[in-house]
């Protein structure tokens, strides 16, 4: 059996980007015998840039939950908690902030893009990836599912697990991301050299995964494109219009060139309403499934199962880090 862990922070917003990136890959991989799952809502993670309002954030955090489990997310084969509740995160994050550099977390390009968009710069947006480095070598993760965004805060956590075991002895496995060849990183529809991004000031740039169908079309009309009217699948020279088969081919789980083949003769205008109407298609039924949930104390039984699942691995594990760096006492 090999561990598998992921999270997403609770931001109130679930683009599409997160759903194809990483939700919808954690329901297949969830399927698969060989894995158990560790899914979790990053509440940790979404006070590093500043603090949301109170009820704001619990209610996000419910959300993400409730979002998740509309999403097919199962008890039975995946264990989803809340990160706070597992205090050992924030234990195990401390320690990996120890063994890193000032310098390597500075070069981390989301610090960096973070930064530059002048506002306050917090610490802990500075240490984030040492947090999320601990959420990951907690469970001895084997794999990581993630979009492409976050390969770079994973080969951190790979150094930092070699580093800690080449210092201490062999503790953490060393974790591999998994990232798809397609729809790891959807584009932002209204600036298709950017990534989809819930942080975007501009809404119209990206799909939130509870919007109206109505909201949907409009955003997916108004996407940015080019001026040539040819259909092809050219990234470099057709970002937009590649980005919307990325999204089409990854929505209805189909190879490009197919999605490509199918709408070779057809144009923008109808690319756009069959893109619109796939995507409603799949959001409709999890919106359903998420309103029933959302209030549920269901919910609430699930989060209380994944929690006590995720401490007890946790617990063990950081017993293990402490004794190894010989903090507190030696405990029979
Ligand atoms: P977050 O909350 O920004 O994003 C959640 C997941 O969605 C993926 N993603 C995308 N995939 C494709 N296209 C996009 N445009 C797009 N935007 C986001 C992200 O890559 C991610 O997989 N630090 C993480 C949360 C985290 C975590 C972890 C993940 C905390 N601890 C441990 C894995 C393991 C984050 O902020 O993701």
């Amino acid at each position: 059996m090999k561990n598998l862990v992921s999270g997403i922070q609770p931001t109130g917003i679930i683009t599409l980007g997160n759903y194809l990136g990483a939700i919808k890959n954690f329901k297949l991989l969830q399927d698969n015998p060989d894995l158990k799952l560790f899914i979790f809502i990053a509440d940790l993670h979404a006070i590093t840039v500043s603090f949301p309002e109170k009820e704001k954030l619990r209610q996000q955090i419910r959300s993400l939950a409730a979002f998740y489990l509309a999403c097919g997310l199962e008890s039975e084969k995946t264990n989803l908690f809340i990160q706070s509740e597992v205090k050992e995160h924030a234990e195990l994050g401390y320690i990996m902030q120890c063994l890193s550099h000032v310098g390597e977390l500075n070069r981390m390009t989301q610090y960096k893009e973070k930064k530059a968009k002048g506002e306050a710069s917090p610490t802990g947006l500075l240490t984030y990836p040492t947090l999320m480095a601990g959420d990951i070598l907690l469970y001895d993760a084997e794999f990581v599912p993630v979009g492409d965004d976050q390969k770079q805060h994973l080969e951190l956590t790979r150094d930092l697990a070699i580093r800690f075991n080449n210092r201490f002895g062999e503790v953490f496995k060393v974790p591999e991301p998994i990232i798809k060849p397609l729809g790891a990183r959807i584009k932002s529809l209204t600036n298709p050299d950017k990534k989809m991004s819930k942080s975007d000031d501009n809404p119209k740039s990206y799909i939130n995964m509870l919007e109206t169908p109505a909201q949907i079309r409009n955003k997916i009309k108004s996407a940015v494109t080019d001026s040539d009217g040819v259909i092809r699948f050219d990234p470099e020279n057709k970002p937009g219009i590649s980005n919307l088969l990325i999204i089409y081919a990854t929505v209805t789980n189909t190879e490009i060139k197919t999605v490509e083949a199918q709408f070779k003769d057809k144009s923008y205008a109808e690319l756009k309403e069959s893109l619109a109407q796939v995507i409603t298609a799949e959001i409709e039924p999890i919106q359903a499934r998420y309103n029933e949930l959302i209030n549920s104390p269901y919910l609430d039984e699930i989060l209380n199962k994944g929690k006590e699942n995720a401490s007890f691995l946790a617990a063990r594990k950081i017993k293990k880090v402490y004794d190894k760096i010989g903090l507190g006492r030696k405990l029979k």
